[in-house]
């Protein structure tokens, strides 16, 4: 019994000291330490002994058990914190670690312009209005005193809409200008009024690098008692100062728009070159800007203004060509053509 003993004491030490895993401990538990196993079998001998030998093989069965018992659980404790910390590994970050960068998008050039206009028209009391980009003949044309005999109306330059619009206001067009807007806003709204239409209008044109068949105005409309172009071209040079950060030289040409008598174009002096002449400016010193005029009285009329008691004057620019003038864009198309490679620039 004595020799039996010392035998299963030292192999299921080693047994122990060979534990790798949770799964070896179980097998151990099963083959010594449960009901079956090796060490209750002794138990089971240890009855069949003659009373004389019985204390002594009780007492050294009961140390050994004892021994191997603390041994069993001394590695098991240890093979569950070895388990615990491979977990902890596993989930370990590091956090001083840098972030991964988040893909914020962010607000196209032309919305960002036309934010930076709005914001100055608003400082000089300017409200911003809205309006339908699919419109009627009557907005669009007629009202604004453009008459069915006018160019722009040709299939080459508008889009006419295949619907049946309201018969008494024509067929539909996309508008072909923020003007219609100008119209909308007196009759709803009368004199006096001060306002800025930024909006998409739509052109039956061929694209090439400085036209697209869609593309963003800037319509202003400014009605009340004794106003005059001097005004204008106060809040235009105080607009473009603004927005260009210094002071921006501004100056009128005569030209003509159906809806605006005496009408004219306002040009700039080239912010690129000076005035020195070069390509933008065409070697004029001057930039195209806008055109504009005093609103015309069949217009006032229409938008159901008294022309005795008001007058006003009316202008409408591109959005578009003032955010590539602004940022030196030479191509149109790359403003639309979602090239996130162009647009992350700005
Ligand atoms: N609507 C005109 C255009 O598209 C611009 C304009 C607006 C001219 C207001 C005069 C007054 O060309």
């Amino acid at each position: 019994m004595q020799e039996k003993l010392s035998h299963l004491r030292t192999e299921v030490e080693s047994a122990i000291k060979s534990v790798k895993s949770s799964a070896d401990l179980e097998v151990i538990q099963n083959k010594y330490f449960s009901r079956k196993g090796e060490i209750a079998l002794m138990m089971q001998e240890l009855g069949k002994l003659s009373p004389e030998e019985k204390p002594k093989a009780g007492q050294l069965l009961n140390e050994t058990k004892k021994h191997l018992e603390a041994l069993f659980e001394e590695k098991s404790q240890k093979i569950r914190a070895d388990g615990m910390a491979a977990e902890l590994e596993k989930e370990w970050v590091d956090v001083t670690a840098p972030g991964i960068p988040y893909k914020a998008g962010h607000v196209h050039p032309i919305s960002q312009v036309q934010y930076e206009v709005e914001e100055i028209f608003s400082s000089m009391g300017f409200s911003i209005e809205d309006g339908p980009e699919v419109e009627s003949e009557y907005y669009n044309f007629e009202s604004l005193n453009i008459p069915a005999s006018h160019p722009a109306r040709d299939m080459q330059d508008t889009f006419f809409v295949d619907k049946e619009g309201d018969s008494e206001l024509g067929r539909l067009v996309l508008r072909t200008q923020t003007s219609p807007v100008q119209m909308r806003t007196m009759q709803t709204k009368g004199a006096p009024l001060r306002i800025i239409v930024p909006g998409r209008v739509f052109r039956n044109e061929a694209t090439d690098a400085s036209h697209d068949a869609t593309f963003y105005q800037v319509e202003g409309l400014l009605i009340d008692e004794n106003i005059s172009l001097a005004h204008l071209k106060g809040v235009m040079q105080e607009f473009l100062s603004k927005l260009f950060k210094k002071n921006v030289l501004v100056r009128f040409r005569p030209g003509y728009f159906p809806f605006v008598e005496p009408g004219l174009e306002m040009d700039f002096a080239c912010l690129i070159c000076n005035q020195k002449g070069c390509r933008v400016c065409k070697q004029s010193g001057w930039v195209e800007f806008m055109g504009a005029g005093m609103v015309h009285p069949n217009v006032l009329k229409a938008g159901k203004i008294d022309s005795k008691k008001y007058q006003g004057w009316a202008f409408g620019f591109g959005l578009t060509r003032l955010v590539m003038m602004k940022y030196g864009i030479t191509d149109i198309r790359l403003l639309f053509g979602a090239d996130t490679r162009f647009l992350n620039q700005f």
